[in-house]
């Protein structure tokens, strides 16, 4: 039977299962670590393959490490003491957040994503037809899709930084992990209410997310929870929420999204004091190499794969837009471009202060374009001022 014979008759959930599962398999063929790659491969099974994110109801994640009491109380980081005073001291309450303001979906003055978020050029370039009627309700959906996404992952900071509090030996450390504790669910709190109460919808959280957050949560090594939470999850949040901070008009999610923006400035802060010593002195060559190669294969799977799939599958699954056509749509666009330059521009200087960025991974680094990264301000040495102001791209200002 030939290619296009079979592509007529083969019905159409068929072919869209096997479009999904063709991109998955191309996901886990992406992992070159062979040690990474069966890692992971469990969470990829669960995330990717089961979806078990997706059955609307609650997940299971086995957590494997030990919980670490100390009963001396020594004061053993005074910079993480300092970090504890001032995290107590900017708490928040997020019923303070002007929830009076009035969101409109619709309203073209105070968008939630500008329409320069994507470039319908390169839609018409892929053959991708939208009605212009349809266009700026499609960008929102893109941008509570994100949200929705935001909300997801922190829930698995709040989880993570409790199982971070209780695994983690310093007793500073636990002390000030205590406080992001607070702040995540904080966090859940004000990207929940927003959702529910301003937009009325909640995407999915999507397969990748979840893989990464599985990973996390069932690793029993205190480090790589803290690596993966601290460096690689936080920096991706920084890098979005700086990002819709940027591009939103809306004021009430620019004031949620700063003061969120505040926290996790901490939080990554947290992770490179934490991790510096330990990875530079405690941990062996093979150890560290381990680290290196994990932390680089997240992060190229972080900027490949958060590509609004629930969206494409709400709108376009069945009809002319291919998987692929929209992956292609969303990759290509400007807001894309810039949460991948904010991501990295915070992430990679912290790889290189807590040591993962030797002169083994770096031509990695350099392959995909990341070398400019190397010299940048790591989180230890920014304030939230310095996180808010990111170059704003031209299109959104
Ligand atoms: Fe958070
Ligand atoms: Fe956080």
């Amino acid at each position: 039977m030939n290619a296009r014979l079979f592509d007529k008759i083969m019905p159409t959930a068929l072919k869209r299962r096997l479009d999904a599962w063709a991109e998955n398999v191309a996901v886990v063929g992406e992992i070159r670590d062979a040690r990474v790659f069966s890692a992971l491969l469990p969470s990829v099974v669960r995330g990717l393959f089961l979806r078990r994110g997706k059955q609307g109801v609650p997940t299971p994640m086995p957590a494997s490490h030990d919980a670490w009491f100390d009963w001396t109380y020594p004061a053993d980081d005074p910079r993480l003491a300092e970090l504890y005073r001032r995290a107590k001291q900017q708490q928040w309450d997020g019923e303070e957040l002007p929830w009076h303001i009035d969101v409109d979906r619709e309203n073209p003055e105070r968008p939630i994503f500008p329409d320069g978020f994507v470039d319908w050029r390169v839609a018409d370039e892929l053959g991708m037809r939208v009605a212009p009627e349809d266009r700026a309700r499609l960008v929102n959906d893109i941008g509570t899709w994100a949200l929705a996404q935001f909300l997801h992952g922190e829930q698995g900071a709040l989880y993570a930084a409790a199982q971070v509090t209780e695994a983690v030996h310093g007793m500073d450390a636990k002390l000030y992990g205590a406080t992001q504790v607070m702040d995540e669910a904080r966090h859940v709190e004000v990207f929940a209410r927003y959702l529910d109460d301003k937009l009325g919808k909640l995407y999915q959280v999507n397969d990748n997310l979840f893989t990464l957050i599985d990973a996390l949560m069932t690793d029993g090594r205190w480090d790589m929870k803290f690596l993966g939470m601290q460096i690689m999850i936080e920096g991706l949040a920084l890098g979005a929420f700086g990002t819709l901070h940027q591009l939103t008009r809306e004021p009430l999610l620019k004031e949620l999204l700063a003061r969120v923006i505040q926290d996790e400035a901490r939080h990554v802060h947290f992770g490179v004091v934490a991790l510096r010593d330990h990875f530079k002195h405690e941990l062996d060559e093979r150890e560290r190499n381990e680290r290196e190669d994990w932390a680089f294969e997240i992060a190229m799977l972080m900027r490949n794969r958060f590509l609004a799939h629930e969206v494409y599958d709400e709108w376009f699954a069945g009809t002319h837009v291919t998987r692929k056509t929209w992956r292609q749509f969303v990759e290509r666009s400007p807001g894309m471009e810039y949460f991948r330059l904010t991501m990295f521009s915070r992430m990679v200087p912290n790889l290189r202060e807590i040591g993962l960025l030797s002169p083994r991974i770096r031509p990695h680094y350099e392959r995909v374009g990341l070398a400019r990264y190397f010299g940048g301000r790591a989180a230890d040495t920014l304030s939230a001022d310095d996180l808010y102001q990111t170059e704003v791209p031209a299109y959104a200002s």
